[in-house]
């Protein structure tokens, strides 16, 4: 049963959460837990995985969630796709942050690939109407093909979970880059996706400790637990409207988060990760 509060129902409204895994899917399971107990104002309405392995799936399959894969593998190999015509390409391509190949056509044929399943995924995740599309484990970049079509501006609707303090490590294997690099405190960053690598607008921030005796199996363990317990309360921020969006003259944008209970959430946090006693961490 989760630590955190349980919600009154009905208030406000549950937003409705298409979630985009590739793996084991922990976080999708937490946001199904936390929805059927009573912890979460969102409902997972659909499930969409890259991989047709993916236990997310199953997850979803277990808890009656409709469950839908597209195949990157595919997408990303083959004869390339038509759409979209070139225009549209360079458009999207000045944009994006996340190719990092230098030669243009490389560049720009991964792209279109790219398009191409966002599009699939596109169609689909409509048809279950979500509010927010939240990734979970989800390994793949998204371009801004994709997050055009959910956003506007001022309202920014596709949320990622990372496990670092970003900008610290960014990328695949942020618990083992944190661990390896001898850092003292691991993070948690819940943010907003943008044209870049795990660099939108930040929602939420939470830091565990690192022991002396740790292992990164610990540390991971550890931080997933933190994890669930933020994806959960942004899901509930975010269904009770009280993000804001300041711009800032660095260009980025920083999310406020007007919760007369902002401190205490935030307090209850560092309590669940710290709580526990050093006996639990002391080797052997
Ligand atoms: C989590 O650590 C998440 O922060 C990261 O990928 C991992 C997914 O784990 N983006 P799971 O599939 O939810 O168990």
């Amino acid at each position: 049963m989760p630590n955190d509060e349980r919600l009154q129902t009905g208030k406000p409204a549950k937003v409705r959460l298409a979630v985009l895994v590739s793996g084991s899917g922990t976080n999708l399971q937490s946001l199904i837990d936390r929805s059927r107990q009573g912890f979460l104002n969102g409902e997972v309405v659909v499930v969409v995985s890259d991989r047709p392995g993916a236990y997310g799936l199953t997850r979803a399959r277990d808890a009656g969630i409709h469950g839908h894969v597209v195949d990157y593998r595919s997408f990303m190999s083959g004869p390339l796709p038509a759409e979209p015509e070139e225009e549209v390409l360079d458009a999207l391509d000045r944009r994006q942050r996340i190719l990092k190949e230098t030669d243009p056509s490389r560049r720009r044929s991964k792209l279109k690939r790219l398009v191409a399943a966002e599009s699939a995924m596109i169609r689909i995740l409509s048809a279950y109407r979500p509010d927010y599309i939240c990734l979970a484990g989800f390994m793949r970049l998204l371009t801004p093909y994709f997050l055009d079509h959910w956003n506007r501006e001022g309202d920014l609707r596709v949320i990622n979970i990372h496990p670092a303090l970003l900008p610290a490590f960014p990328g695949e294997h942020a618990y083992r880059d944190t661990f390896q690099y001898g850092c003292k405190l691991g993070g948690v960053t819940v943010h907003f996706v943008d044209e870049g690598e795990d660099t939108g607008p930040v929602i939420a921030q939470g830091a565990y400790p690192i022991w002396p005796y740790d292992d990164l199996e610990r540390v991971e363990r550890r931080g997933l637990q933190l994890e669930y317990e933020m994806y959960a309360q942004c899901v509930n921020w975010l269904a009770a409207g009280v993000l804001e969006l300041e711009p800032t003259s660095s260009g980025r944008r920083r999310v406020i988060i007007r919760d007369p209970d902002y401190r205490r959430i935030l307090g209850r946090w560092i309590e669940k990760v710290f709580a526990p006693h050093p006996d639990t961490w002391r080797r052997g």
